[in-house]
């Protein structure tokens, strides 16, 4: 099998809205692979129709082969693809420990009667939750906020605490979704030394959305580039943004999403650009 996970020719339509024309691409096992485009450009709606989320109106997905275009989220969750949401999706009265506990939710083997019945078991896999559950609050150096409410915490601190309840899940494949938006840049930086350990030590392959090309450019091994619903490019990151193609779709972009605008004709406000 070639790709880990395959998008072929998925279409999505919301009433007359087309959040995504016949995209088609495939991530390698292994990979960091990000998605990249402007607003609106159709990045969440792809990740929606790989998680589950969305249905597509036309096209499949296949994971590691198999046709999952029909599965429902919490069907491909114990296939091994977990996800962080763009607006955080945490409890936010619960502690930190009880958020990335809720991750291991589809691993609880023991419902309360097989729990009462074998208690001696439920207990043991309840320890083995926790062992887990430690390994990723030390993986992510959550130790000192680990009984605080999810709610208290620093925005920064809540994307990582995001990322640990996906990693809870033990996905062999982890869609982001904007993992570093409204970081600073050292927690920015952090972010990114833990996406690319998590791509190398525990060998998850990524799927990420990013808008700071910086770290695009840094950390992905390859990138797809949407533009109003549509595939325009994919390759290495280098070659993506050296595509006239690509430069064009960001002319209306702002500023920051790129890293280096210098290095671009003068932007015109996106108003103009013709839709
Ligand atoms: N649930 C929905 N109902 C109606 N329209 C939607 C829905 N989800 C997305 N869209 C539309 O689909 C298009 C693509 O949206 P999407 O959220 O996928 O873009 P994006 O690339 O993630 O943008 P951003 O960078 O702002 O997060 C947009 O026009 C959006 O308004
Ligand atoms: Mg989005």
């Amino acid at each position: 099998m070639e790709y880990a996970l395959e998008v072929r020719n998925v279409s999505l339509r919301f009433g007359g809205v087309r959040a995504l024309s016949e995209v088609s691409f495939g991530v390698k096992d292994g990979e960091l692979f990000s998605i990249i485009g402007p607003n609106g450009a159709g990045k969440t709606s792809i990740v929606n129709c790989i998680s589950g989320r969305y249905r597509p109106t036309e096209g499949q997905l296949f994971y590691r082969g198999r046709d999952i275009t029909a599965l429902k989220p919490n069907a491909r969750a114990p296939l091994g693809i977990g996800r962080t949401f763009q607006n955080l999706a945490l409890f936010h009265h619960m502690s930190v420990l009880d958020n990335i506990m809720v991750g291991r939710h589809h691993l609880l083997k023991n419902n309360f009667l097989t729990g009462a019945l074998y208690w001696l078991g439920a207990r043991r896999e309840e320890l083995e939750h926790r062992r887990k559950v430690e390994e990723i609050i030390d993986f992510l150096d959550l130790q000192s906020v680990r009984k605080a409410t999810a709610g208290t915490l620093s925005y920064g601190l809540r994307k990582r605490v995001e990322l640990a309840r996906a990693m809870a899940l033990e996905p062999q494949l982890i869609l982001l979704d904007e993992p570093m938006a409204g970081m600073n840049f050292e927690e920015k930086e952090d972010m990114a030394r833990y996406i690319v350990d998590l791509n190398e030590e525990f060998g998850m392959t990524v799927v990420m959305i990013e808008h700071d090309m910086g770290v695009v450019m840094d950390i992905s091994n390859r990138v797809v580039v949407l533009d109003f619903g549509r595939k325009i490019a994919e390759g290495e990151p280098a070659a993506v943004l050296a595509d006239p193609h690509v430069r064009r779709a960001y002319l209306g972009e702002e500023d920051e999403a790129l890293s280096d605008p210098d290095d671009l004709p003068s932007h015109p406000p996106a108003a103009e650009r013709v839709a």
